[in-house]
């Protein structure tokens, strides 16, 4: 055993200073490292050069801001993709059709401004929660999913049962061409049509953005001539 060399007569005999502390491994390569004589106290890195060190905290650093992007991704993906409003040509195209929009279940404040329907639901009333009784519906669902499900399946479903329910008379539905899915599957029997190039949405900044695929619009109704028509100039009526 070492006398510990700051022992003065009456002092307490260090036992700390006495015991053998465990060996220590750089943090950042790994190299066993010497314990510091006077202080025991066990070190995180290679202290000769401070390379390690400087590598260790440049790692931290981009960690943490690979982090905070990551963070402003999700929140910018969870307000934006909600808040896409259709442009104001499609909707007069929509009005050529169904007259006056009675119903639009899946709005807001700023985006019934452009759409105008006499009765729109918005995220605290909750469009899905209600009975779509309307003569005329437009419908251009929220994107991204609740949970593992794609808000585009569950607002498509419902708009089908409540149509098949004959509480809505008439409707144009504008979804992603998403043409593979078991949900885009139900929509074939109606006119659909198949939009050339990719719509510039809107943000409520006024910010405009394409869509990441393309867009098809869906009638029901009783009149797919007069769809066929109207929507024509847009694309490929199918
Ligand atoms: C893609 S935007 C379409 C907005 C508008 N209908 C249009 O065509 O421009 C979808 C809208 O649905 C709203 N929304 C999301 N969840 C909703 C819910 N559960 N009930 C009603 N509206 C909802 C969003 O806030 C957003 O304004």
């Amino acid at each position: 055993m070492l006398p510990c060399p700051d022992l003065r007569s009456g002092d307490i005999p260090c036992y700390i200073y006495l015991m053998k502390p465990p060996p220590a491994y750089c943090a950042t390569c790994g190299k066993l490292l010497p314990i510091p004589h006077r202080t025991g106290r066990k070190p995180r890195y290679c202290f000769r050069s401070g390379a390690c060190r400087q590598k260790a905290y440049r790692r931290r650093v981009k960690a943490k801001r690979s982090a905070k992007l990551q963070r402003d991704r999700l929140i910018h993906l969870q307000q934006d993709s909600f808040e896409w409003y259709t442009p104001q040509k499609y909707l007069r195209a929509v009005r050529a059709i169904l007259g006056e929009i009675e119903l639009d279940p899946a709005s807001s404040v700023q985006a019934n401004r452009i759409v105008k329907a006499a009765i729109f639901y918005d995220l605290t009333t909750d469009g899905l929660t209600k009975t779509w009784k309307a003569r005329t519906v437009w419908l251009n669902p929220p994107y991204c999913k609740q949970g593992n499900t794609s808000n585009q399946a569950i607002w498509t479903a419902k708009l089908l049962r409540e149509y098949k329910a004959r509480n809505v008379k008439e409707a144009i539905l504008l979804v992603t061409s998403a043409t593979e899915t078991t949900w885009f599957h139900r929509l074939y029997p109606y006119p659909m049509c198949f939009v050339k190039g990719r719509i510039q949405f809107t943000t409520p900044t006024g910010k405009k953005g394409g869509a990441t695929k393309g867009s098809i619009f869906v009638y029901m109704g009783t009149k797919p001539e007069r769809f066929r028509q109207v929507f024509g100039r847009f694309g490929v009526v199918k």
